[in-house]
């Protein structure tokens, strides 16, 4: 894709300090766009968007919770005030907690919610009136495999993913008549910080390569895969594309399983 398909646009990333959301922001800076990390861990969103205006590039880092209404009012005024569009948002935000539905606390239940589906309704709810007014925008938001095919202990995950499907339809039909596009990418095993989660770190080798050997390609994903996909449904050769799900997960959502 040319370098510069992405001059003169705006783009969100939700979630971008690190892991996807991160590899996005890089691509998206690259590519020519202006971009706006948010994230609410605020040291590492310092650190990589300095990272990533060291090479030229526009970035700025807006510290958001994307469960909290005020603070993505904030981030949306502030993208705005900075760059005067809000073009691309990328809905990238996520976290993961474990427990059988029985086991897990309203409060869990709430925080994963809240972050994954949630978080996607509230920041597109405040940039979509600045997509409105320019006549185009593009929305992604960012699913997983686990919406379709879960693992015990993974049900606040899996129905918050399963959720943002039906959001992502469904906003896709709302915005068409304002040429805004909605889309969906369903990853599958990705290495990032998020797939590590209460991994020792002494066994994080071994269980990487235990993984790996489970996936049709032998390997895990890389962050830079599924960047390139939003990339894609962020860029004008996906003009025709609106409340489609991408899954890039290396087939692993077309094997049938046998193994409990
Ligand atoms: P990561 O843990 O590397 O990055 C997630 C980022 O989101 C972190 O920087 C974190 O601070 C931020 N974040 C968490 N809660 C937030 C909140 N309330 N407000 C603002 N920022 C918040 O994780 P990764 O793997 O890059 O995950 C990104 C997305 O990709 C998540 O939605 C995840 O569910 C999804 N995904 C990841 C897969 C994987 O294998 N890594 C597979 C399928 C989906």
């Amino acid at each position: 894709m040319e370098k510069h398909t992405l001059n003169n646009k705006t783009a969100i990333v939700t979630g971008g300090a690190s892991g996807i959301g991160l590899a996005t922001a890089r691509l998206l800076a690259s590519h020519g766009a202006n971009v706006v990390i948010a994230d609410m861990n605020r040291s590492a969103g310092i650190t990589e968007t300095n990272a990533i205006s060291s090479l030229g590039h526009k970035c700025i880092f807006v510290e958001t919770d994307v469960r909290i209404p005020q603070q993505v009012k904030c981030l949306v005024d502030r993208t705005v005030e900075s760059f005067n569009s809000a073009d691309i948002l990328f809905n990238n935000a996520g976290v993961e907690i474990h427990a059988t539905i029985h086991e897990m606390s309203e409060e869990d239940w709430n925080a994963v919610i809240d972050t994954n589906l949630k978080g996607a309704f509230l920041c597109s709810k405040y940039t979509i009136p600045h997509m409105v007014r320019r006549g185009n925008g593009v929305i992604i938001n960012n699913s997983s495999l686990m919406a379709h095919l879960t693992l015990p202990g993974y049900g606040a995950y899996s129905a918050s993913k399963a959720g943002l499907i039906g959001l992502t339809k469904a906003m896709a039909l709302d915005l068409a008549t304002y040429g805004i596009r909605v889309n969906i990418i369903s990853p599958g095993s990705i290495d990032t910080p998020h797939m590590w989660i209460g991994v020792e770190t002494s066994e994080l080798n071994a269980i990487k390569v235990a993984c790996a050997e489970t996936q049709p390609f032998g390997r895990i994903g890389k962050s830079d895969e599924i960047a390139k996909v939003v990339l894609f449904l962020a860029s004008e050769d996906a003009s025709y594309i609106t409340g489609s799900e991408i899954s890039v997960d290396g087939g692993l959502g077309a094997r049938i399983a046998t193994s409990r």
